[in-house]
């Protein structure tokens, strides 16, 4: 016979029928007065209360219901007398399926902290708050297929290994099988000879799915991909991973105001996915949220919790604002005047995240997407906008900062004029010998198109309101450090 005849916990907290024979399997978070057993499968941060008949239970057996241990219970589940819950089980039998030896197991029925919990990374899925934040994971991934989907885009797959540097900055991981040790084959000009390497080229892992997204677009129309990328940038921030995951839909026949729209309605599907599929936990994350500010001095604590944000963003159309503009609202600002920014403002630069956080947080309070970016702090394949001033000119692009977190969304209308690409191509030092596959979207049957990457880490610390983004993913990758 099959052994999973259980029922998940979540399921059986909301049945109304009662006084029936249920199976249940979990992990014990606590277990008190040698009778009450608060069990959790995962399914909900929800626990159920198994209630004990110690006097007739082995005492070997209540030996080993301790935190941590995984056990089977038969028994009824009955309306529950205590408060806190409206349902509990009457066990009938207790299985030990794995004992957890309470002396030694790191998770105590306690309040951790999340750098202790960062150590134990292995574990921590087994907290409240960890299993709170990767439902919410959960459910953001699903609802990423199903936005996607059902407005008939493809999913694709670009490769994770590649030839190409698609975001130019040069901050990517090698992949070789070359020798490390100094034998590896030289050319006459002693560089490393990678026409010997495994593929034949010098290869790395992706730092986006982009390019080879937009040749799915010119054969599919509409494609999304979502996947790992890779970037080895010392960035040792609460924002940035070395492994993280990115939607990236392209789509043929749109500009960027339609690309603006697309990812404003796609921001809040995923929001209001959260909202209603993941009340118990958003709850939790909220009163977790306010909890840990009160530690914090007045002005540096939310205005709105989190579940309040997440409402309001869901309800209210993000600002939509030009590069420019953002500019002359920073240079207009109090922190400023007050010289309070550590970096200086003038057009040309690349926005900060002080800047990106005062114009969210500060001054419009909601998600801002900014367009119009100098074409010169911008990736070559963006599109050049007509009429600009010489020396100010100004690409396609458009970024979407959200409170809290700064650039969550970074995308653009693509220059398919193929004269233009090459141009900025060549000013840009981007090898187009290398491109050849990528222009030839361009060569035959080009057109306008545009897409955008969300950082999906960004998007779970945005709904799930965790402040540093190795607290999102299972297994985080960051520089010097690579467990598991
Ligand atoms: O702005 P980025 O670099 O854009 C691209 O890669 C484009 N090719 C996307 C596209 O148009 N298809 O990255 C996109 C998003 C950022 O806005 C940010 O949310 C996230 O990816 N991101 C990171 N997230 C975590 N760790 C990092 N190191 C990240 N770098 C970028
Ligand atoms: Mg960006």
């Amino acid at each position: 016979m099959a052994f999973n005849i259980r029922t998940k916990i979540k399921d059986l907290l909301v049945r109304e029928v009662t006084n029936q024979g249920v199976i249940v399997m979990g992990w014990v978070r606590t277990f008190r007065s040698n009778r009450f057993i608060a069990l959790n499968d995962g399914s909900t941060i929800n626990n159920i209360q198994i209630v004990v008949d110690f006097e007739n239970t082995d005492e070997a057996l209540l030996k080993r219901i301790t935190t941590g241990a995984c056990i089977k219970v038969s028994g009824q589940l009955v309306p529950s007398v205590g408060s806190g819950q409206q349902v509990e089980i009457k066990a009938d039998t207790i299985e030990i399926l794995g004992d957890s030896d309470a002396e030694k197991f790191p998770l105590q029925p306690k309040k951790h902290s999340l750098e202790f919990l960062r150590e134990i990374a292995h574990l921590r899925m087994r907290t409240n708050t960890f299993g709170a934040v990767f439902r919410v994971r959960n459910t953001l991934a699903s609802a990423t297929h199903e936005f996607f989907q059902g407005r008939g885009f493809v999913y694709w797959n670009s490769p994770i290994i590649t030839a190409s540097d698609a975001e130019g900055a040069g901050e990517m991981f090698r992949v070789t099988t070359l020798p490390i040790d100094g034998s590896a084959p030289r050319t006459d000009d002693g560089s490393i000879d990678f026409s010997q390497d495994f593929f034949g080229k010098s290869t790395n892992l992706t730092v986006s799915g982009q390019l080879e997204g937009e040749l799915g677009a010119m054969a599919f129309s509409e494609i999304y991909t979502f996947g790992p990328t890779f970037r080895a940038e010392n960035s040792n921030t609460t924002r940035h991973l070395a492994e993280f995951w990115m939607i990236e839909p392209e789509m043929a026949f749109y500009d960027i105001e339609d690309n603006m729209n697309l990812a404003e309605a796609y921001i809040k599907f995923l929001i209001k996915a959260a909202l209603e599929r993941n009340a118990d936990d958003l709850k939790f994350l909220d009163d977790r949220l306010k909890e840990e500010e009160k530690s914090l001095p007045q002005d540096k604590r939310s205005e709105l919790g989190l579940i309040e944000k997440l409402e309001f963003v869901l309800n209210n159309e993000f600002e939509r604002i030009t590069y420019t503009e953002a500019i002359d609202i920073l240079r207009n600002s109090t922190p400023y005047k007050k010289k309070k920014f550590q970096y200086d403002v003038q057009w040309g630069i690349d926005l900060q995240s002080e800047h990106e956080r005062y114009l969210v947080e500060k001054h419009f309070k909601k998600p801002v997407i900014v367009t119009g970016y100098p074409a010169a702090i911008k990736a070559f394949y963006m599109r050049m906008n007509d009429g600009c001033e010489p020396g100010k000119e100004t690409v396609a692009a458009m970024d979407i900062l959200a409170p809290g977190i700064g650039e969550i969304v970074g995308g653009s209308q693509r220059e398919e004029r193929y004269d233009k690409l090459i141009a900025r191509m060549d000013a840009m030092g981007v090898p187009t010998h290398e491109m050849e596959w990528f222009l030839d979207t361009r060569r035959f049957g080009g057109c306008p198109h545009s897409g955008f990457g969300l950082g999906f880490e960004r998007m779970v610390q945005f709904v799930s309101g965790m402040t540093n983004i190795r607290d999102v993913i299972p297994f985080a990758r960051t520089p010097k450090n690579c467990e598991y």
